[in-house]
């Protein structure tokens, strides 16, 4: 063995150890993805994650603030009866997520950043991210106009940030076009530029209640494609995008390493709930450390290169990482 070639001596005490990490995620680049509906309820899928009633959300975006977390994405969850083939809920001015970010900035201010996702399928009858032709296909065109709606109502209701994730091209210009033209040049864009169609999105779609028959394949990309997710998001930041997203986070930290080495704007990813109720359920079942496993996983995707993380762990986080 050479007596010099010893990375072992950096790993000899914690202390030594806590000196040379390279990785330190900090509270402020967490945020917090809420549910919020017309009633609050557990989510028998996400042990630990309930969905909130408006004023619920208040509460919720008060304990962002006073953890030092970076921020709140809002998801709204209309009632089954309001939904339609257009998903007009997304943009009416009284719909859930509208009234949910009036409350959160009444409350907070711009002591956190208030997001909120730019999407129809919580809100269409058909629970596709888009609106349907004669055939059934979601046209990606006839989508644009709802976003550009969607986006302009979300930020007259006081979003900091607005997350176009419906994977329909040329979404982020179109957003940027709207917001620009009503007055919200200062709203900003997160896009979730590289979007895979993900078992691991399952117990999401059971907290919004979601209607989808089928999948999102046509919009959303195959798990299998790396470079296509570097393509993304370059035609996100070709269209102005402010902050790139990749989504799922832990399966996918080749392409939260492409991006970030790309991108020349923050870059986010997603924790999405399947990763988490995998390590809920592993965890209740002693099958692993809970605790050395969530840091492990938010690390990790740190490490890979995200600016911010959205996890559904964020407060908890915040009190371990203080
Ligand atoms: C779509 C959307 C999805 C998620 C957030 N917004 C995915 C989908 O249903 O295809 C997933 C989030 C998660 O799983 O935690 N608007």
């Amino acid at each position: 063995m050479s007596p010099v070639l010893r990375p072992r001596r950096l790993r000899t005490t914690p202390a030594m150890r806590r000196l040379v990490r390279e990785t330190r995620p900090r509270p402020e680049q967490l945020v917090l993805p809420v549910f919020v509906g017309s009633t609050a309820a557990p989510i028998p899928s996400m042990p630990g994650v309930a969905r909130v009633t408006v004023d619920g959300v208040v509460d919720e975006a008060r304990q962002v603030r006073d953890l030092g977390l970076g921020g709140i994405m809002v998801f709204g969850v209309p009632e089954e009866s309001e939904k339609d083939d257009v998903g007009s809920q997304g943009w009416a001015p009284d719909g859930i997520a509208q009234r949910a970010i009036e409350r959160i900035r009444d409350a907070v201010g711009d002591d956190v950043v208030t997001m909120i996702d730019t999407c129809l399928d919580e809100f269409t009858s058909h629970g596709h991210c888009g609106v349907l032709d004669d055939a059934g296909r979601v046209d990606n065109d006839a989508t644009l106009e709802c976003y550009a709606r969607m986006a302009v109502a979300q930020a007259r209701a006081g979003a900091h940030v607005v997350a176009p994730s419906g994977m329909m091209d040329g979404q982020v210009e179109a957003i940027r076009g709207a917001l620009d033209g009503e007055g919200f040049a200062d709203v900003a864009i997160l896009a979730y530029s590289a979007k895979y169609a993900s078992a691991f999105y399952g117990p999401f779609r059971d907290a919004v209640g979601s209607s989808l028959q089928g999948d999102r394949r046509t919009y959303q990309q195959d798990p299998a494609n790396r470079r296509e997710g570097l393509r993304e998001a370059l035609l996100d930041l070709a269209e102005g995008a402010d902050m790139v997203m990749v989504k799922p986070a832990s399966h996918y930290l080749d392409v939260v390493s492409d991006v970030a080495a790309a991108s020349d704007v923050p870059v986010a990813a997603y924790q999405v709930s399947g990763e988490y109720s995998m390590i809920e359920a592993a965890a209740a079942q002693g099958w692993i450390n809970r605790r050395a496993a969530i840091e492990e996983s938010v690390t990790g995707i740190v490490r890979a290169g995200a600016d911010v993380v959205l996890t559904y762990w964020a407060k908890e986080l915040a009190g371990w990482w203080r």
